[in-house]
């Protein structure tokens, strides 16, 4: 058997948590690959709603196997806090999840730089979600990080701290003013870390591995979207992940091989959301934005911070894209139910720049920052699908706007949700 990948289409919160959910009933072992938790997937069930920033979405089956790979940047006392909650709510977590001993470990300092980082800024903050996640990849990158490898042996932590701290102290006081960090108050919390975490510490490439070679369903659940992609989002208002929530990621971040990835499924909204700085060319700041933000059960507010998402119009040019440099084999298409009321529904099928018209996304931020969408118009459906659960019973208009979306991709679209709670989807095709 060979793994199934779930990424993001978009700029992230597509609803990639619920649909894993959903597809987890099928598999035996969910992942992720990569981020960390800037992430936040929600997923509702019999047990109520939770928000999972870094644990995978199958943990709510009792019998799945859930792996944190190496690819995922990760903040102890976050995990930590992670695996109470759930405990606390009666979900069962030990001896099921698994944490990669390669992963690397957000540091005090890692939360302290996005912040003075993003104050540094300015004008031009990147509206990070504060959480260390970029400078823990910068240092990943820059072979000066620490991983879980480190924190679970604390001689050895010791020693690597012994030369962190003191340079991140030196960049911390001289370029941003701050005050230094304590060597061994950081040694001594990070090796207890180390001792809680040691439990679910394993080679998960190893685990994942054998879960192929059994041949077992492996689902791959992406962070983000992948217009926050580092190399092919909308630089530099990305995430820094590396290896990338892109499918191309997948295998690195889990340590398998690419002929491992058998399946690639793309997450998309029915409409577009942002959170954080950066262009966004549908974006409405009118009625019809707020009603796509305030519309429908669970608003569009971030999961992990809080914050408002942007919201606006569906952008083909962006999702055409997004599902070429993942190779998408088929999609699913989430929050139908929030266009319910609208009586004409817009899609941007390509932008206006500098006088020209383009179906493809600009490299440069300046000309994705002047990009003027161009529309065409469908017919909305005013009518509640959120009890619909075959598809030739959703209103003709609706149906038409799904297959529309389908044919921007050019990929088969598999399910389409109408609402946050597990059961309001309709499948349209078999994925597993
Ligand atoms: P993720 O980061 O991709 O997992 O997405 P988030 O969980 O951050 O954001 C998706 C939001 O949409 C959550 O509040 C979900 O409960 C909600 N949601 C998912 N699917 C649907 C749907 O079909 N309809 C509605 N109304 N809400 C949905
Ligand atoms: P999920 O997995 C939406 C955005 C931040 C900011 C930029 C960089 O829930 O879809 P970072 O903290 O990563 O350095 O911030 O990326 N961002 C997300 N936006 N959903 C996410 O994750 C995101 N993770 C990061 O808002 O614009
Ligand atoms: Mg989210």
């Amino acid at each position: 058997m060979s793994a199934i990948v779930v990424v993001g289409g978009q700029w992230g919160d597509e609803g990639k948590g619920r649909i894993v959910d959903l597809l987890a009933q099928k598999a035996k072992l969910v992942a992720r690959y990569s981020a960390g938790n800037n992430a936040g997937h929600t997923i509702i069930n019999e047990l109520g709603e939770f928000k999972l920033h870094l644990v995978p979405a199958g943990i709510f089956y009792p019998d799945k196997l859930c792996v944190i790979g190496n690819g995922v940047v990760v903040d102890p006392p976050v995990l930590l806090k992670e695996i109470a909650d759930l405990e606390e709510r009666d979900v069962s977590v030990r001896g099921r999840l698994f944490l990669s001993d390669r992963s690397h470990v957000i540091m005090p300092w890692h939360r302290l730089i996005d912040e003075l980082d993003e104050k540094l800024r300015g004008e031009g903050a990147i509206g990070t979600t504060g959480r260390g996640v970029g400078p823990a990849f910068i240092d990943k990158v820059g072979r000066a990080g620490v991983r879980v490898a480190d924190i679970v042996d604390s001689e050895a932590l010791l020693s690597l701290l012994s030369f962190l701290v003191p340079y991140k102290n030196a960049v911390l006081e001289r370029l941003y003013g701050s005050d230094p960090l304590d060597l061994d108050a950081i040694a001594s919390e990070y090796s207890d870390y180390g001792a809680r975490l040691a439990p679910f510490v394993s080679d998960t490439s190893a685990l994942v591995q054998q879960a192929l070679e059994a041949g077992d369903t492996v689902l791959l659940e992406g962070a983000q979207g992948s217009l926050l992609d580092l190399d092919s989002g909308t630089y530099e208002y990305v995430t820094s992940s590396v290896p990338s929530s892109l499918a191309a990621g997948a295998a690195i971040g889990m340590g398998i091989g690419p002929t491992q990835i058998g399946t690639v499924l793309g997450v998309y909204k029915a409409y577009n959301t942002r959170v954080g700085n950066g262009p966004m060319p549908t974006e409405l700041h009118d009625d019809t934005g707020r009603l796509l933000r305030e519309g429908g059960p669970r608003p569009e507010y971030g999961s992990t911070t809080g914050r408002p998402r942007r919201c606006g119009w569906f952008d083909a040019v962006a999702a055409r894209y997004s599902a070429r440099i993942n190779g998408l084999s088929s999609a699913a298409l989430t929050r139908l139910d929030v266009l319910d009321p609208l009586p004409v529904i817009r899609v941007c099928t390509a932008y206006r720049v500098y006088g020209e018209t383009i179906a493809t996304m600009p490299a440069s931020s300046a000309a994705m920052a002047a990009a003027e969408p161009v529309y065409k118009e469908l017919p909305g459906w005013r009518q509640d699908t959120a009890g619909v659960r075959h598809f030739e019973d959703l209103p003709v208009e609706a149906q038409s706007y799904v297959r529309f979306i389908e044919d921007v991709l050019g990929v088969p679209i598999c399910l389409v949700s109408v609402g946050p709670e597990r059961e309001q989807a309709i499948r349209l095709e078999r994925i597993i």
